[in-house]
C-alpha cells in the first residue's frame, strides 16, 4: 500500500483504499487504489492519469466528481469527506453541452442550479467565456457545426470552471479532435491554467500530451487496478511546444511508452 508523507498543506484530493467490484464482489476492477493530490497554493497543478483501456481511469474521475460511489474507500476533498454539496465539473471526450441552449446558458448552467440570479450568473459566465476565448460566440447554440469541436470543448471547460475554479476533471477531453485542433487545445489549456490556476486531473491515452501538460503522471495497472507508478515531470514550469524537442521530454515519452507496453503484455 502507498503511504504518504505528512505535510502541513491541506490536500486537494485524497482517495484512500478505493475498490470497485462488479458481479456481486467477484470481479475487482480497482483494488487498494490510493491517490493524493496535494495543494500547491496559488499555483494549481496538472495531474495526469494514464493506463490501459478498461483499467478504471474514468471510474476514478467519476468518484471524484461524485457521479459514482466506490464499493469501498474514502474520498476526501480539502481534507474533508466528500459530500453531495461538493461540486466538481467534468469535461468528457464526447461534447457534453446542451445543444438547445446558447453558449452563455451552457456556461452559466451550474450557477443556475445553485440559485444564483440571472444577472450575476450571466456576468460570471461572460467573464469565463472571455477566459476561454469565445468572446462574440455567447449567443450561438452550443452545437456542432455552429461551433467547432475545439470551441465546444472550450464551452465545457468554461462551464466546469464556473462550477468550481479550483478543481476540474477531464476525461480524454481532446480525444475526438483532429491532431491540429488537439495541439492547439493543449496550448489553450496551458493558457487557461496560467490565468485561473486550477488543479486539473486529466485522463489521456496520449503520452506526449501527458508529458507536455503534466506535473505528476500516475500510471494505473491492469485490473485489479491501482497506481503502478508515479512520475514527477521534471521539466520547466513554463512550457511551450519547443519543449517537445528537449531530450528530457523525448526520454520521458519513451520511458512511459516502455512502462505502458510492459503493462499490456
Ligand atoms: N456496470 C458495470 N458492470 C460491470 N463492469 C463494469 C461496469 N461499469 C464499468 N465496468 C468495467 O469497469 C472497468 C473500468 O471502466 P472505465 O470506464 O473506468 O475504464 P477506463 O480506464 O476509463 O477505460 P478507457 O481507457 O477505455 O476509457 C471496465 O473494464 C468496464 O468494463
Ligand atoms: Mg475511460
Amino acid at each position: 500500500m502507498v503511504t504518504f508523507p505528512n505535510t502541513s498543506l491541506s490536500d486537494i484530493i485524497e482517495l484512500k483504499n478505493m475498490s470497485q467490484t462488479y458481479d456481486g464482489g467477484k470481479t475487482f476492477i480497482i483494488k487498494d487504489f490510493n491517490l493524493l493530490v496535494e495543494d500547491k497554493p496559488n499555483q494549481g497543478q496538472f495531474v495526469v492519469l494514464l493506463g490501459p483501456s478498461g483499467c478504471g481511469k474514468s471510474t476514478i474521475l467519476r468518484y471524484i466528481a461524485g457521479l459514482q460511489t466506490p464499493t469501498t474507500g474514502e474520498i476526501l476533498l480539502n481534507g474533508k469527506h466528500r459530500t453531495e454539496a461538493d461540486r466538481i465539473g467534468m469535461v468528457f471526450q464526447q461534447y457534453s453541452s446542451f445543444p438547445w441552449l446558447s453558449v452563455l446558458d451552457n456556461v452559466a448552467l451550474g450557477l443556475k442550479y445553485r440559485g444564483v440570479s440571472k444577472k450575476e450568473r450571466n456576468a460570471k459566465a461572460m467573464e469565463m467565456i472571455q477566459i476561454v476565448g469565445l468572446d462574440g460566440h455567447h449567443k450561438k447554440y452550443a452545437q456542432y457545426p455552429t461551433l467547432s469541436g475545439g470551441q465546444l470543448q472550450r464551452v465545457a471547460i468554461a462551464r466546469s470552471l464556473l462550477v468550481n475554479n479550483k478543481v476540474i476533471l477531464m476525461d480524454e477531453p481532446f480525444g475526438a479532435l483532429d491532431t491540429n485542433t488537439r495541439l492547439k487545445m493543449q496550448d489553450f489549456l496551458i493558457g487557461v491554467w496560467e490565468k485561473v490556476h486550477p488543479t486539473i486531473v486529466l485522463v489521456t491515452h496520449d503520452i506526449s500530451e501527458a508529458v507536455y501538460l503534466g506535473d505528476d503522471i500516475y500510471i494505473m495497472s491492469n485490473a485489479p487496478s491501482k497506481i503502478s507508478e508515479h512520475i514527477r515531470v521534471d521539466l520547466p514550469f513554463d512550457r511551450d511546444k519547443e519543449i517537445k524537442r528537449d531530450s528530457r521530454f523525448v526520454d520521458l515519452v519513451f520511458y512511459i511508452e516502455d512502462r505502458m507496453m510492459s503493462l499490456s503484455v
